[in-house]
């Protein structure tokens, strides 16, 4: 196909940004909080599941489509069918939803820096152990006005900065840089957590298998923490996998990066949980987990407590920021490819856009919750569109575009780079993207409309 105008320098370069893409909130945060909700190692076994036979094959088809393409997302279709346009609306449904989801991923970004700030100059040690301060402290950080909006925009200014800096010297090079950070830090905080007294519960909570709290709502849980993890589903992977250099192997490649993903979300449920129930604490759901429960550990801690919290906001906000750049990029590049703009003037219009909604979903918590869609604040309403709705339906058509509608001959093609690698796996992988995967994403969007 066409030579390539820009990609990443090397596999092991594509591997880290996507991974670097693929590893964020989702994993430090969600995925812990989300696994011991429903079941421990139950949730465990068919998040496994759903990340390998689902999150993988959406990963590889994004990753062809991009690559044999050559283009962003609303092009890529046109391109692989000229003679079908109509599946560059997919292209569109996809750019949309990386828009929603990095205004929403910047508030909570914006949350982590400012705890970075706050736990480096003592004020969350400040707070003691007393539960009721520490959540009524994260209640009156997260309501104000002006802090998080300060934190938020330090944070687009960091993913602004990689931006501008390209491909290869700003993506590729910093992903390099902070993957084996993040990778650091978490064993640090692993071995902390583990070796505390009592951090045998917390791994127990983690990996015991309670199958009945595995519910229906559960297994949905987990199918959406597997897209939403491995990034898939909103276009940033074809974006990506237009910059696979040529002569990588796509398969290998998908899994490595799935295998990496999953390994630090469970990483970061060791790192968390021993230490929640060492403190003899109760693991709470959702942002109370992170915000208000390990403030509470670090300070339970003593002395050697604050190094450990900043090391942690640390982590959540390295995590946040590849993640973060990866959306911009994706907005970015087709930006600039559809307008031949620059990639400054691109980088800086979504940037300012995505920041400034941001600030809009940020005061939507304090006050601005009185504007209300469905009874919903706007963030509540930003986030379910982001969980349920958006990236399930671009998912779906997106696999059923690569499994029904792209030539096959390209798509073996591609993955075999032009008949070099063998593609013995192949037939499997066909099967899952025609069958089970639009199945599975069918019964994701018809349970949340109905939900
Ligand atoms: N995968 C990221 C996480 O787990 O936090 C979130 C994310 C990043 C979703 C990039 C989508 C995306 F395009």
């Amino acid at each position: 196909m066409a030579t390539q105008q820009k990609s990443f320098s090397s596999n092991l370069g594509a591997i880290m940004a996507a991974v670097g893409s693929a590893v964020g909130l989702g994993n430090i945060w969600r995925f812990p909080y989300t696994c011991g909700k429903y079941g421990g190692g139950a949730f465990l076994l068919v998040y496994l599941c759903f990340v390998f036979l689902l999150g993988s094959v959406l990963m590889m088809s994004e990753f062809v489509i991009g690559r044999r393409s050559q283009h962003t997302p609303i092009k890529a279709f046109g391109t692989l069918r000229p003679d079908r346009k109509g599946w560059m609306l997919v292209g569109v449904l996809g750019v949309v939803t990386s828009f929603f989801i990095l205004s929403q991923y910047l508030v909570l970004s914006g949350w982590t820096t400012g705890y970075v700030w706050d736990a480096a100059r003592g004020t969350l040690g400040s707070l003691g152990t007393d539960a009721a301060a520490i959540s009524d402290y994260f209640k009156a950080f997260s309501t104000d006005a002006w802090r998080p909006a300060l934190f938020l925009g330090v944070f687009s200014l960091l993913v602004l900065a990689v931006i501008l800096g390209g491909v290869q010297k700003g993506i590729e090079n910093v992903s390099k840089v902070l993957m084996p950070v993040l990778v650091l830090l978490i064993l640090v905080l692993c071995v902390k957590s583990l070796t505390l007294p009592g951090a045998g519960k917390g791994v127990e909570y983690l990996f015991s298998a309670d199958f009945s709290k595995l519910t229906g709502e559960g297994v949905l849980a987990a199918l959406g923490q597997a897209l939403f993890s491995l990034s898939v589903g909103m276009g940033v992977m074809i974006v990506y996998g237009s910059y696979i250099p040529l002569s990588d192997n796509i398969f290998k490649t998908a899994m490595w990066i799935t295998v990496c993903d999953t390994l630090i979300a469970v990483l970061a449920g060791l790192a968390i949980f021993p230490a929640v129930f060492s403190c003899g604490l109760d693991p709470a759901g959702g942002p109370g987990l992170v915000f208000c429960v390990l403030p509470n550990v670090f300070n339970l801690m003593g002395g050697a407590g604050t190094v450990f919290a900043v090391l942690f906001f640390v982590l959540l906000t390295v995590a946040a920021l590849t993640s973060a750049i990866s959306l911009l990029e994706a907005l970015t590049a087709t930006f600039c490819e559809h307008t031949h703009a620059s990639r400054t003037a691109g980088a800086l219009l979504f940037f300012g856009l995505t920041t400034a909604l941001g600030l809009v979903f940020s005061l939507s918590m304090g006050s601005l919750s009185h504007v209300t869609v469905n009874n919903l604040t706007l963030f509540d309403f930003v986030d379910r569109l982001n969980s349920i709705y958006l990236p399930p339906l671009c998912a779906l058509f997106a696999i059923l575009f690569f499994g029904w509608v792209m030539p096959e001959d390209e798509v073996k093609d591609e993955l075999s780079n032009h008949g070099t690698l063998s593609i013995g796996f192949y037939p499997v992988l066909r099967f899952l993207a025609r069958y089970v995967v639009p199945l599975a994403l069918l019964v994701v969007i018809v349970s949340g409309i109905l939900s």
